[in-house]
């Protein structure tokens, strides 16, 4: 629940994506990941939480962010795990041996040749496209660089109301983004 408490500034990836992530990349404790854009901090932080004594490294190009992410890392309790650093995914990671990279931009397809290269064999990207449009640019560039076992994958989850009656919500979130996983094999 603190988690509610913490700051935001641009659009987070929420909890049910998150949970996902965590779920079909494998990483346990121990696992490196890297993350782009930091952006408010959320998926950094999630992922933090679960990897002790791993690390995440995230990435942000947006100095009006920096400051939220830094507030967020310390609230969660994760200074010993979440790096943020201030710097362009697109240019290039510095990282090897990574298990995971998330990219959650509007240019991931651009920074997917770096995550191959910091990958380990076996090790997954995951990206997160709000939209069709984005989602076709990074399936083009996964293909292009030999990714495997490329799969997207859109998390609906219906809330249900249980006090008179019992039936799902009449409103609730209809759409937050496609994650597509992908592995590298070699
Ligand atoms: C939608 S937000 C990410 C939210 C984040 N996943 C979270 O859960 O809080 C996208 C972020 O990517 C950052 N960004 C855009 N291009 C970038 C790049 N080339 N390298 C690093 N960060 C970038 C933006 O400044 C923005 O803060």
């Amino acid at each position: 629940m603190f988690r509610k408490k913490l700051k935001r500034g641009p659009q987070v990836i929420l909890p049910k994506d998150a949970a996902l992530i965590l779920a079909y990349s494998g990483i346990a404790p121990g696992s490196k990941v890297v993350d782009a854009g930091a952006g408010s901090g959320f998926l950094a932080t999630f992922l933090g939480t679960y990897l002790r004594p791993g690390k995440v490294y995230t990435y942000e190009t947006d100095e009006r962010f920096l400051q939220i992410v830094k507030d967020n890392i310390v609230a969660c309790g994760l200074e010993d795990v979440v790096t943020l650093k201030h710097a362009d995914v697109t240019k290039g990671i510095k990282e090897k041996d990574v298990d995971l990279v998330t990219l959650d931009l509007r240019d991931a397809k651009k920074a997917l040749k770096h995550a191959k290269t910091a990958l380990v064999d076996g090790g997954m990207v995951v990206t997160y496209s709000p939209t069709i449009e984005h989602l076709m640019g990074v399936l083009k560039e996964l293909k292009k660089l030999n990714f495997s076992e490329i799969k997207p994958v859109e998390n609906i989850v219906r809330e249900w109301k249980t006090e008179l009656t019992t039936r799902p919500e009449t409103m609730g979130l209809m759409h937050t983004g496609f994650l597509t996983f992908a592995k590298k094999i070699k």
